[in-house]
């Protein structure tokens, strides 16, 4: 009988990385990773009963350098690995220098320090063994640059960038190993009720995907080995339309977007009150 091998997935939780786990659990081991214990113990105990799986709980704030060793070690350590799916992250709003700098860099400290670490940890193995995966969950925001999202657009484009890399790397050296830059827009899941966000002020229903449309789209991409997955028709053809054009022109764009993006949330603040 052949060995089970292990999905690795951080921000499982909810939203995205739950949907990721769910979908993977009849194949495959889990170790399913993010801060509410109960929650991961909840996801673990409905998929073992469900599909028989063993499933591993790693209780871990991944901003913090301490628990980031532990599940590092622990993701380096598993010579079953399959897929890490690096999936933990957060928004924030308001303007950048208004807001609390320690959140700005618990952000980066997720989006782009435990992404290094945990790839860095995972691909050791997984170059040697010549087989395996890694999808990084960025996002539509990496290639849009919006007032209230600094941060979020910067690391999540940082993302997109260090998977290319690998991207290329893998390619010289001839590695089975694959890699994925998941860029979802508008989906729905816990992130907008983090930020305390309304989504009808954000977007109309027909930009807002299930995160099962996501993941299927991301797992369909991984048979395929593509390195990009934006999923949604409407998205792909937003990207395609922000990567053609003049920089100066779509700063442009974005700096009116931005306005009414403003407007909006000032006006939804005041209506609050
Ligand atoms: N929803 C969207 O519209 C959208 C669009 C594009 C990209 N994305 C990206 O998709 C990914 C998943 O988000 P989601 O939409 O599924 O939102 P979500 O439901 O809020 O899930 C976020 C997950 O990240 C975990 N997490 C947050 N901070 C963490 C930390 N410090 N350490 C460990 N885990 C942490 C959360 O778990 P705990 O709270 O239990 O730690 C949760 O499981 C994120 O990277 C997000 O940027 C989302």
């Amino acid at each position: 009988m052949t060995e089970r091998t292990i999905v690795a997935i951080t921000g499982a939780s909810s939203g995205i990385g739950a949907v990721f786990a769910r979908k993977l659990a009849a194949e495959h081991d889990l170790l399913l990773i993010a801060r509410r214990q109960e929650r991961l113990e909840a996801l673990a105990a409905e998929l073992g009963e469900a599909y028989g799986t063993n499933i591993e709980v790693l209780p871990a704030d991944l901003a913090e350098e301490t628990a980031l060793a532990r599940v590092a070690e622990r993701v380096r350590n598993e010579r079953r690995l399959a897929l890490l799916v690096n999936n933990a992250g957060f928004g924030t709003k308001g303007l950048f220098w208004e807001s609390d700098l320690a959140m700005q860099e618990r952000m980066h400290k997720l989006h782009v320090m435990a992404t290094v670490r945990l790839t860095h940890a995972a691909l050791e193995g997984m170059v040697a063994r010549g087989f395996g995966g890694i999808i990084n969950v960025a996002s539509v925001s990496a290639f849009v640059r919006s007032p209230g999202s600094v941060s979020y657009g910067a690391t999540k484009s940082w993302m997109t960038a260090f998977t290319e890399g690998l991207y290329v790397e893998l390619k010289n050296a001839r590695s089975n190993v694959v890699v994925q830059a998941l860029c979802p827009g508008f989906t729905y899941s816990e992130f907008h009720d983090t930020m305390a966000v309304s989504r009808s002020g954000l977007a109309g229903p027909k930009f807002w995907m299930s995160a099962e449309d996501v993941v299927d789209a991301s797992l369909d991409g991984l048979r395929r080995r593509k390195l990009f997955v934006i999923p949604g028709w409407r998205y792909r053809l937003l990207t395609m339309l922000l990567t053609k054009i003049p920089t100066a022109a779509r700063l442009k764009m974005e700096s009116a977007a931005g306005h009414v993006k403003l407007a909006r949330q000032k006006q939804a603040r005041l209506t609050r009150s």
